[in-house]
C-alpha cells in the first residue's frame, strides 16, 4: 500500500465511513453491526471492528478494510476509493493515483462532468432570479414554494434559449464533453460533419438530481406551458457517464440520514411530491420519478432501511407502479405499507389542500400491503359472482406466494378468503397451496455462508452433552450426505472430533479457522433447539430437492434407454421423496 493510502487509512475511521452507508449498532466493546449491504439479509451479520479497522460479513463472507468497502459499495477502483475516503474524512491528498490511463481518463471525465453540472445548476438558479425568470418564479410560488425552499432544492429556470447555456459553459469544456453531459441536444449536419449542440432544456423549471453524496449528476425539467408544443411535462437528462435513471433515487442525499434514524422511507412518484413532503417536515422521503422501482434502486435503498411506505398517485398508472414496486420490494424482503390519499390527490396537492398535519395523519393510517392488495383486488373485480372471485384470487395469489414468512402468507390467505367471500372448497385449496408454497431459500450458493451454516457452526461450538450439540452431532454422523457441499463442513467435522480441552480457535486451518474465528467474534446467543431443528430441516429439504432433481434426470435417461427395471426403481424412490417433500409443504 502506498504511503498516501497508508496515511489516509490511519486517519480515517472505518466505523464512521461505513456508518454513512450502513446503519450500525454497537454490538460489543469494539464491534458494530448492521445489515450487510452486499447481500440480502434480514438479521444483521455484517460487523465492523473499530480497533482493528476492518469489516466482515458473517453471512456472505466479504471482509476488508475501509478502501475495499468503499470500492465495493461505490463500485470504483482502489485509487478512487482512497480519494472518496479522504474526501469524506476531510484529508487532503497530494496527487491522484490511477491503475491505468483509462481509469485516469474516466475519472477526469467524471470530475469534469460534475463540474459542468454544478455550473449549470448555478446558471439555472441565476436565470430564475433574472427578470426573464418572472414567469417561472410566479409558477413556483403558485405551487407554494418559498424562496428558501427553492434555494434548498436548488430549483432553477432554463430560459427559452438554444445557445445561452452553451455560451456559458464552453469556456470550461470542449464540445465533446458538453455533449457527454446530456445538457445539450445534438443536431447532425446534412454533410455528416459534427453539427451543433443546443440546450436540451428550454422554458422549463429545472430540478437538479443529486447522487447519494449530494453531487448533482442530472436534471429533470418541468415544462412551464402545457400542450403538444411544450413537449413532455417532465424531461430528464439522458443516460450519461454520471447518470442512469434506474439507479438513482431522487432526494436520497437529503433523506438518507432521516431514513436511517426512523428506519423507514416514504416513496412517492414525483419530485414535486417529494419536495412538498420533505418541506412538510417528513424528511425521509424519496421519489422514484414516475416509474416502478428498479432492482438497483431497491438495492440502493436497502442499505438504509428495509421498511417503506409507498405513496404513489391514486390513479391507474400510480396503482400499477405501486403494485410493481410492491412485487420487487417484497422479493427483497421489505416490509411494506401503502397510503392511498383520499380525493384522488397526489401527495403534493394533498399537502397543499389539506395541510401537513393531515398528510402526516394519512401516513400514520397506511395499510399493510396485504390489506391494500385485497382492497385493490376487490376494486378491480368488484362482482360477487364466482367469475370475479376467481379473477380477484388470481390477482392475489402471486402476491401471497411472494411473502417471505409462512405466518404472513397464512394470514394473508385467510384474510383474502374472508374478504372476498370465498366459500368454494377448490378456491380455498388454491389459497392454502399458495400460502404453503414459498419456503425461504436459506441455503443459497451465492451468499457464501448461509444462515443455516452459521447456526450449525455456532451449535457445534457447544459442548458434548448439551442437547443442541448432541442433536447436531448425531445428524452429522448418521446423515453425512446432507452435509455434503456445505462451506462449513470441514470446520464442523473438526469441531465434532475435537478434544474437550482444546480451544476452539486452534482447531483447524485456513478457511475453516477463519469461519470459526468469525463465529467466535460474533456476539450471539447460544443456538436454541428450535434453531437447530430449523437448520436440520433445511438441510434435509435441500438434500431431498437435490435428489429429486437428480432422479428426474436419471428417470428420463432410463426411459430413453428403455431400461424398465431401473426406471421402476428410480420412480419408486422419486415417489417417496415427492411424498416426503409434500408432507413438509415444500412439494
Ligand atoms: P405526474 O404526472 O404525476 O407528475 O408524474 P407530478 O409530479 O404530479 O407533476 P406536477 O405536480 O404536475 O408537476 C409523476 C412523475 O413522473 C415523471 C416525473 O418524475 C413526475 O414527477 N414524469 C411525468 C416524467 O418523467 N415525464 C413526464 O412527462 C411526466
Ligand atoms: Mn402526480
Amino acid at each position: 500500500m502506498s504511503d498516501i493510502a497508508q496515511s489516509v487509512k490511519q486517519q480515517a475511521d472505518i466505523v464512521r465511513v461505513i456508518g454513512e452507508y450502513v446503519r450500525l449498532k454497537k454490538a460489543g466493546a469494539q464491534n458494530y453491526s448492521g445489515l450487510c449491504p452486499f447481500h440480502k439479509e434480514k438479521s444483521p451479520s455484517f460487523s465492523v471492528h473499530a480497533v482493528r479497522q476492518f469489516y466482515h460479513c458473517f453471512g456472505c463472507g466479504v471482509s476488508g478494510d475501509v478502501f475495499s468497502f468503499v470500492g465495493k459499495i461505490e463500485n470504483v477502483g482502489f485509487p478512487e476509493a482512497i480519494r472518496i475516503v479522504a474526501q469524506k474524512c476531510g484529508i487532503a491528498l497530494p496527487k491522484r493515483e490511477y491503475n491505468s490511463p483509462e481509469e485516469a481518463r474516466e475519472s477526469r471525465q467524471r470530475g469534469k462532468l460534475l463540474e459542468l453540472h454544478e455550473q449549470a445548476t448555478a446558471w439555472f438558479e441565476e436565470q430564475l432570479r433574472l427578470p426573464e425568470g418572472a414567469v417561472a418564479r410566479e409558477y413556483l410560488s403558485g405551487r407554494g414554494l418559498t424562496p428558501e425552499a427553492i434555494g434548498r432544492f436548488r430549483i432553477g429556470f432554463a430560459p427559452d434559449n438554444f445557445n445561452a447555456l452553451r455560451e456559458r459553459l464552453q469556456g470550461s469544456a470542449d464540445v465533446e464533453m458538453l455533449r457527454l453531459s446530456g445538457l445539450f441536444s445534438f443536431k447532425q449536419q446534412e454533410d455528416g460533419s459534427s453539427g451543433s449542440i443546443y440546450s436540451r432544456f428550454r422554458k422549463r423549471i429545472t430540478f437538479p438530481i443529486a447522487n447519494e453524496s449530494g453531487r448533482i449528476i442530472a436534471f429533470t425539467a418541468r415544462a412551464l406551458d402545457s400542450g403538444d408544443k411544450a413537449g413532455p411535462k417532465y424531461m430528464n437528462s439522458p443516460e450519461t457517464p454520471l447518470y442512469s435513471k434506474g439507479q438513482v433515487l431522487f432526494n436520497l442525499d437529503k433523506a438518507k440520514q432521516t431514513i436511517r434514524q426512523h428506519d423507514f422511507a416514504i416513496l412517492v412518484e414525483g419530485q414535486m411530491d417529494c419536495i412538498s413532503v420533505y418541506l412538510a417536515g417528513v424528511q425521509n422521503v424519496l421519489a422514484t420519478s414516475g416509474t416502478a422501482f428498479t432492482e438497483q434502486q431497491v438495492n440502493l435503498l436497502k442499505r438504509f432501511t428495509s421498511k417503506v411506505v409507498v405513496n404513489f398517485d391514486p390513479d391507474t398508472a400510480g396503482a400499477n407502479a405501486a403494485e410493481k414496486s410492491i412485487v420487487l420490494l417484497t422479493e427483497e424482503g421489505f416490509e411494506i405499507k401503502v397510503v392511498t390519499l383520499e380525493g384522488g390527490l397526489d401527495p403534493d396537492r394533498y399537502i397543499r389542500e389539506k395541510g401537513a398535519p393531515a398528510y402526516i395523519a394519512a401516513l400514520r393510517s397506511a395499510r399493510r400491503q396485504q390489506d391494500y392488495l385485497i382492497d385493490r383486488a376487490r376494486q378491480l373485480f368488484p362482482g360477487r359472482n364466482s367469475e370475479s372471485k376467481v379473477k380477484a384470487l388470481n390477482f392475489l395469489l402471486p402476491h401471497i406466494r411472494r411473502m417471505p414468512s409462512r405466518l404472513t402468507r397464512d394470514e394473508f390467505a385467510a384474510d383474502a378468503a374472508q374478504k372476498l367471500g370465498i366459500d368454494s372448497a377448490v378456491l380455498r385449496e388454491e389459497l392454502k397451496q399458495a400460502a404453503a408454497r414459498r419456503r425461504e431459500k436459506v441455503v443459497s450458493p451465492t451468499s457464501g455462508v448461509s444462515q443455516v451454516e452459521k447456526i450449525l457452526l455456532r451449535g457445534f461450538c457447544g459442548e458434548s452433552g448439551h442437547p443442541v450439540f448432541d442433536t447436531l452431532a448425531a445428524a452429522l454422523e448418521s446423515e453425512p450426505a446432507q452435509f455434503e457441499g456445505l462451506t462449513v463442513r470441514t470446520a464442523l467435522e473438526s469441531l465434532l472430533h475435537r478434544g474437550s480441552a482444546q480451544p476452539l480457535e486452534s482447531i483447524s486451518e485456513g478457511r475453516s479457522r477463519a469461519l470459526l474465528a468469525q463465529v467466535l467474534l460474533e456476539e450471539t446467543d447460544p443456538v436454541t433447539e428450535q434453531e437447530a431443528q430449523f437448520a436440520l430441516e433445511n438441510l434435509r429439504l435441500q438434500f431431498l430437492e437435490g435428489r429429486q432433481r437428480a432422479l428426474r434426470a436419471a428417470i428420463s435417461e432410463a426411459e430413453r434407454k428403455g431400461d424398465w427395471g431401473l426406471l421402476t426403481a428410480l420412480t419408486a424412490e422419486k415417489l417417496s421423496i415427492d411424498r416426503e417433500l409434500r408432507a413438509v409443504g415444500a412439494g
